[in-house]
């Protein structure tokens, strides 16, 4: 990779001065196939934080509702269903993995079925609160890496480093082609798929898929991965380096956008 075409931060993009914790909340949020989930666990890794995909967890309730016939568009059946639910996500070194009601769920709620199911269960308004209730209470203790679509408006509106990771439809649509290989779907069609549960995550009622205010946009476009893992991990840097030294000085620092 060529390091001097890597996007730079500038410092008020990522050093403004805010209040913050040693084990902070890092939020990446951003529209399927941006590539927030290699980034998520590229930065939990380096920085030695748990990872939480929270879209795992709206996959493992659509996996149950599937399983039971449980229409999708029925917003109190399904919260009725999510009353008996127990959705646990498993940290482990090698890959982290989704336990629904204690079973291994994680392979099966990748599939196209569960995909689509996923974004049709997540516009019902209570269905969210009770998701975002759990996180919040996973990520309470910070030192966590959460990926998903609301965690730096919902979730957690005080994370100390926010970012929102997008890229052109098109170029997802590319990638998300090349990472599952020549299969039975076209890439105009795996696009196509992309789009509408873009538009329908976009678009929606309660808590819409958008960057945070003061959430720091990276656009990968035209970067490549190699080039977003940097950039971010230089955001989070900042922000550990900051806070150490604010700690030294009596002062916090912080890594949001502007
Ligand atoms: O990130 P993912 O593709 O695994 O997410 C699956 C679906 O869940 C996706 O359509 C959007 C939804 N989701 C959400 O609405 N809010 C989140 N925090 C995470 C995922």
């Amino acid at each position: 990779m060529d390091s001097s075409s890597t996007p730079s931060i500038s410092d008020s993009d990522s050093t403004r001065r805010i209040s913050g914790r040693k084990h902070p909340v890092i939020a990446i949020d951003g529209p399927a196939g941006a590539g927030k989930s290699t980034l998520a666990a590229h930065l939990a890794r380096r920085f030695g934080f748990l990872n939480l995909e929270t879209g795992a967890m709206y996959r493992a309730l659509a996996l149950k509702a599937i399983d039971q016939a449980v229409a999708l568009n029925d917003e109190l059946a399904l919260l009725e269903l999510a009353g008996r639910t127990q959705i646990v996500p498993e940290l482990r070194p090698e890959g982290n993995r989704v336990l629904l009601d204690g079973v291994d769920v994680s392979r099966r709620v990748r599939e196209a079925d569960v995909t689509a199911a996923a974004s049709q269960v997540s516009v019902h308004p209570r269905l969210r609160q009770w998701m975002v209730a759990q996180q919040q209470r996973m990520g309470a203790r910070g030192g966590v890496v959460m990926e998903g679509r609301d965690i730096g408006t919902v979730v957690f509106p005080d994370a100390e480093v926010k970012i929102f990771l997008d890229a052109d439809p098109e170029v997802r649509g590319n990638r998300r082609y090349l990472q599952v290989g020549p299969g039975q779907k076209t890439q105009e069609a795996i696009t196509h798929e992309l789009k509408e549960r873009d538009a329908r995550d976009r678009n929606r009622r309660e808590s819409p898929l958008r960057p945070a205010e003061d959430a720091v946009v990276l656009d990968s476009t035209s970067m490549t991965l190699e080039q977003v893992l940097r950039t971010a991990e230089e955001i989070v840097r900042r922000y550990v380096e900051g806070w150490e030294e604010g700690r030294s000085s009596g002062e916090v620092a912080g890594s949001k956008g502007k």
